[in-house]
């Protein structure tokens, strides 16, 4: 079911920007790529790699740890050794609000 839940501060983000937010008790990544918010679960599928604390390249979430890539996207893993997906979760902006679908975590 859909539970939408407002995140403070992330409607900042400026293109290329990401940050981490938690939100009903779980740690997102959110980044603007191509305009759009994107939301991903703030931990990576090999180790739980803190991904909000890597880089991101264009649409590619860097994980810190060994450098596992996530597409920021949809989660899907693109490089070793993360083989796994990392959760997605959707967004829309609303009035200058963002919202995440908390239903998702
Ligand atoms: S914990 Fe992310 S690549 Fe190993």
């Amino acid at each position: 079911m859909e539970r939408w839940i407002e995140v403070p501060g992330a409607g900042a983000l400026r293109e290329g920007g990401r940050g981490t937010f938690v939100v009903d008790g779980y740690p997102l990544v959110l980044a603007r790529v191509g305009g759009a918010l994107h939301a991903v679960e703030d931990r990576c599928s090999h180790d739980d790699g803190p991904l909000g604390e890597g880089g991101l390249e264009g649409c590619e979430l860097v994980c810190p740890r060994h450098g596992a890539r996530f597409d920021v996207r949809d989660g899907r893993a693109l490089r070793m050794p993360a083989v796994a997906a990392i959760l997605s979760v959707p967004v829309k902006e609303e009035g200058g609000r963002v919202l995440v679908d908390a239903g998702a975590l």
